[in-house]
């Protein structure tokens, strides 16, 4: 028997109509448009209507991608959602939300929680089900309505991020250019306090305790350890594939800040078209950054069957990883 190889069959993305821009936000805290752009990249980011979260979001996208992969809802038999705003606190999970408006019923739904990391640590998961045979076609999602968990009096956190979802479908093949190659996930659970949202059992939301479930970070700490962390990793994954850079065609990495991605880039040594960046429109979309921005490539024409990307996210746990992906989708005419 042939070896079964999991493919990302298919790409799709949504993001809300709404836009705050840098000048925007200039109105609300004491930020410039000079320093967003320059210390971040970043010029306007979405956010989701009143009656969006992040699940209607997701499921946007999740039919996009089922549709751009030839499947219907039916064919899908698990389905792995990405997110640090889900729809609720910590049940039901916004993968079985996104289950139940997609209609997907009776097959396994369930939350990957690695904030940022959210969706790598999906595609590790699906890419195994996939392999040993536990599922057939896995629905990966990653969305985010985080602009509720934003403190807009926080100017060092609340410019970056945006919302948005993007899905993919990861399905069985025994055509390995068109595999996903490799997927490599990890944590560091000691430095959690670099980053989190506050309101669950360690500090509970409770009646007549003043409290903000708002997104806390250490900007500088965190920035310093993601360009490290990632740097390594690359070169690891490249190295364990006996790949070199020059071989990837797309590097598709968490867009959370322009100087973190040109580091990493710089550390392995590609080239600037190599690079796909979204971070000027969209901001830091979480667990959703990396299949909107693989969903931008779909878009332009510029993702062909079997190109190899490179992907890597870091993100609150802490969490980081990366993926080495062919795409093996077919190329929209
Ligand atoms: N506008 C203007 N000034 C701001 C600002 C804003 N929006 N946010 C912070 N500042 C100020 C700070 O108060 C500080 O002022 P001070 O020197 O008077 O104290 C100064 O800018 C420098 O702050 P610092 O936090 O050192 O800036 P930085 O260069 O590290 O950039 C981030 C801040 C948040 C953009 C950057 O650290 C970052 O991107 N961090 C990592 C994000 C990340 O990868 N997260 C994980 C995945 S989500």
């Amino acid at each position: 028997m042939s070896k079964i190889y999991a493919s990302m069959l298919s790409i799709g993305a949504y993001s809300p109509e709404k836009r705050l821009t840098n000048a925007d936000l200039e109105k609300m805290v004491d930020t410039t448009d000079e320093w967003i752009v320059k210390r971040t990249g970043i010029k306007e980011r979405r956010v989701a209507a009143d009656d969006q979260a992040a699940s209607d979001l997701g499921a946007i996208a999740a039919r996009q991608a089922i549709e751009r992969a030839n499947l219907a809802i039916g064919d899908i038999d698990l389905i792995i959602a990405a997110t640090l705003s889900g729809d609720f606190l910590f049940m039901p999970s916004t993968a079985a939300v996104i289950a139940g408006k997609l209609g997907a019923l009776n097959i396994p739904a369930f939350d990957a929680l690695a904030a940022c990391s959210g969706f790598i640590y999906a595609l590790a998961t699906a890419k195994a089900y996939v392999e040993s045979g536990m599922a057939s076609n896995a629905l990966i999602v990653g969305a985010e309505a985080s602009s509720r968990f934003m403190d807009y009096s926080d100017r060092s956190v609340c410019v970056l991020f945006g919302d948005g979802a993007g899905a993919a479908v990861i399905g069985a093949t025994d055509d390995p250019s068109k595999a996903i190659a490799d997927v490599k996930i990890s944590s560091d659970g000691a430095q959690w306090d670099n980053l989190y949202i506050d309101g669950g059992s360690k500090n509970p939301i409770r009646e007549g305790k003043p409290h903000k479930p708002f997104m806390r970070m250490k900007g500088n700490e965190t920035f310093k350890l993601a360009v490290r962390a990632l740097s390594n990793d690359v070169i690891e994954i490249l190295a364990r594939n006996n790949l070199n850079a020059s071989q990837i065609a797309h590097f598709v990495p968490h867009q959370a800040n322009l100087r973190i991605i040109k580091a990493v880039g710089e550390a392995i040594g590609l080239r600037e078209d190599q690079v796909v960046l979204t971070i000027d429109r969209y901001g830091n979309t979480s667990a959703a950054s990396i299949p909107m921005a693989i969903n931008d490539l779909y878009e332009a024409k510029r993702l062909k069957t079997g190109d190899l990307m490179l992907l890597d996210a870091f993100g609150g746990g802490l969490t980081w990883g990366s993926a080495l992906v062919r795409f093996g989708g077919e190329t929209p005419r």
